[in-house]
């Protein structure tokens, strides 16, 4: 510390004392450090913290960094829990183009920003990327009139942030045509090409010309899914098998079924044809009418020639040289007329196909960057690329061929930037429900575990099975589906601010087939017609809340992330962090009948706080705080009268 005070980082050493001194015991402990990355993870070293991200390096002014010292996990084996025990998270302050509202002028910012990167299809990106985050699909579908709050612009520059990291803008924006079909793309399954759409139209003009319109196709390395479900969607008596080396592949397979409505005609499964009991494995299909497939084709020689990137190299690069886009206005089409995918070549630990032996490689890996969690991170990720949960649930005996290990580097290579392995996998635990992950949608924490299991007590201990209940700010729909999952009988009403919050607990509870005892909307609190948006289930017998609680002053001054985090919007409860609560509180008597209760999952002396709030409110009374595991005060139970 002393050679950090000579480098008159004394403000620096003041945080450091203040960390060892105070960590314990506080939630949230928001600092600004007017330092580089590298600094603050010399002081956060010295009390054994480590900095989630540090690309913010390349910006090099002031990272300020949120330490989240949740404490410990108190999961058993196979329960993932809350991953990071100290957690520590990176923002950038001067967030770009903050104060532009107008849309179109911040698609110019953006467009310009990227252009100066070299980020290919600037425009394309640019407008992609804002008019997913205003819920459309083209810019030319969102209103001229229309105005870019702060939160959306955020949401916006993250999104931005990761198409200058060159991620594909159909990893991005999550969705991508496939013809007239809009399928979800996640990296890393293959993104379909155009070329592909003609070879799909080439074999519906051959079914149709043959009559095989209620015949039976295979195909094979289905990726997202894209042939079969134009096929099928083009002949509604049409079967078909759809298989893939990958689990991710197939997952997107079936998601994208699922979502277009064509999963009872699609048999999905997992099946490498290196293997050799790919005919049975089929047997009860055969004999199919037609064979379809769009397989890997480069070869090896000329991926295995390429440049290695110049950041990290042992990245190479492999450009596919799609010519442009035949697509009308509407179709998004192919995005990159030279589209550069990273690939990883002479890769990391690539001749490593003992599992336990990648592990530690990569557990080192991560420590040498300074990764939180090193081990628990590789483990969870080579686990999720060999189709596990935990890494114990992989056979000893297991060995990771090339493509798997591919699979892992790219996965490992996100962490590595600092996502969070919940977005890397893709998916967390809530209690025993496994929740789908996407970025920018809040993860749940542990403490939110426990204020769930207070609301099931609650509901048990009142009768309220077969009862009503809201929660405001789903998220991933965490508490809502933990409280579907224990009573079957129950219904409820999940709301946020944001489609991708709501979108995903869609996803999530069409998964776990809760979807039918939840409905899901998308509402903004403030907007003012909250209360008619939800006439039509009022009232409830009670109502949930873990909304944004930290004080706007500990955020604003945040550099923007740079990574990919979680949405600004779920932290973010303003001037004393109380301003979603205030809100809930207000409505709260509209939603309720006299007796109903709400539930609240707050922070640090907020319990206080709303207990001094509501004193001389006639129609809510503050009945008792409730601690977590860390027993520190975090639940507040109010109760209409
Ligand atoms: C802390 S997260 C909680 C997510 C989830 N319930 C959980 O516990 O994992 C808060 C959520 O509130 C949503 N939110 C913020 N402001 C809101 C508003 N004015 N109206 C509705 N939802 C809001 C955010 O989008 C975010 O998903």
């Amino acid at each position: 510390m002393k050679s950090l005070q000579r480098q008159g980082c004394y403000k620096l050493h003041q945080i450091t004392k203040f960390i060892t001194g105070n960590i314990i015991g506080h939630p949230y402990l928001l600092i600004k450090a007017k330092k580089s990355t590298r600094i603050i993870n010399h002081c956060l070293s010295e009390v054994s913290i480590r900095t989630v991200s540090t690309a913010s390096i390349h910006h090099r002014k002031y990272v300020t960094v949120l330490l989240s010292a949740i404490q410990g996990t108190k999961y058993s084996n196979g329960h993932r829990g809350w991953l990071f025990k100290q957690s520590v998270k990176l923002f950038s302050t001067d967030t770009m183009c903050e104060n532009q509202s107008d849309v179109k002028e911040l698609s110019k910012l953006w467009t310009k920003k990227f252009e100066e990167i070299g980020v290919s299809e600037p425009q394309t990106s640019a407008e992609l990327i804002i008019a997913h985050a205003l819920g459309k699909k083209m810019m030319h579908e969102v209103p001229t009139e229309y105005t870019v709050d702060l939160s959306t612009n955020l949401v916006i520059q993250e999104l931005c942030q990761r198409r200058l990291q060159r991620v594909p803008v159909q990893y991005i924006i999550g969705e991508w045509d496939f013809h007239d079909l809009v399928l979800k793309m996640k990296e890393p399954v293959f993104i379909p090409r155009p070329e592909t759409e003609e070879l799909a139209d080439f074999v519906c003009d051959y079914i149709r010309s043959n009559n095989l319109q209620n015949g039976k196709f295979l195909d094979i390395g289905c990726g997202s899914g894209a042939i079969s479900l134009h096929v099928l969607n083009s002949f509604k008596t049409i079967t078909g098998v759809a298989i893939d080396k990958h689990n991710h592949a197939c997952d997107l397979t079936k998601e994208n079924a699922r979502n277009l409505g064509l999963n009872k005609r699609l048999n999905v499964y997992q099946i490498d044809i290196f293997q050799k009991d790919t005919v049975e494995k089929l047997q009860e299909y055969l004999p199919f009418d037609v064979v379809i497939s769009n397989p890997p084709y480069i070869p090896t020689l000329d991926i295995d020639n390429l440049e290695p990137e110049v950041e990290r190299n042992y990245w190479t690069v492999l450009l596919s040289t799609i010519q442009g886009t035949k697509y009308s206005d509407g179709h998004r089409g192919w995005l990159n007329k030279q589209s550069v995918k990273l690939l990883s070549t002479g890769t990391l630990f690539e001749n490593q196909s003992d599992v336990k032996e990648l592990s530690k490689l990569w557990t080192k890996k991560f420590e040498e960057e300074g990764v939180s969690e090193p081990q628990t991170s590789a483990e969870l990720i080579i686990a999720h690329a060999l189709g596990k949960k935990m890494l114990h649930e992989v056979s000893p005996e297991c060995t990771v061929d090339l493509s798997t290990n591919l699979v892992i580097q790219e996965l490992c290579q996100r962490r590595l930037q600092r996502v969070p392995v919940q977005y890397v996998i893709g998916e967390w635990d809530f209690h025993d429900l496994v929740l789908k992950m996407k970025e920018p949608v809040f993860i749940p924490r542990p403490e939110t575990e426990e204020l769930a299991d207070f609301v099931c007590d609650y509901i048990k201990s009142k009768n309220l099975q077969n009862g009503k209940f809201l929660d405001i700010g789903c998220g991933s729909g965490a508490i809502s589906l933990h409280i579907l999952n224990s009573f079957k009988t129950i219904t409820g009403v999940a709301i946020d601010k944001h489609n991708h919050a709501c979108d995903l607990t869609k996803e999530n509870a069409r998964n776990l087939e809760l979807n039918k005892q939840l409905n899901v909307h998308q509402i903004d609190i403030f907007q003012k017609d909250t209360v008619a948006k939800l006439q039509e289930y009022l009232p409830f017998d009670v109502v949930i809340s873990n909304p944004p609680y930290i004080p706007t002053l500990d955020i604003d001054n945040l550099e923007p992330e740079v990574e990919r985090y979680e949405s600004r919007d779920a932290l973010n409860g303003g001037k004393d962090g109380l301003d979603v609560v205030r809100q809930i509180l207000y409505l709260a008597p509209q939603f309720l009948s006299v007796g109903g209760q709400i539930w609240l999952e707050v922070y640090l002396d907020e319990p206080e706080m709303i207990k001094e709030l509501v004193k001389e409110n006639k129609s809510i009374k503050y009945l008792t705080t409730l601690k977590d595991f860390t027993k520190r005060d975090r639940f507040c139970v109010l109760q209409v009268q």
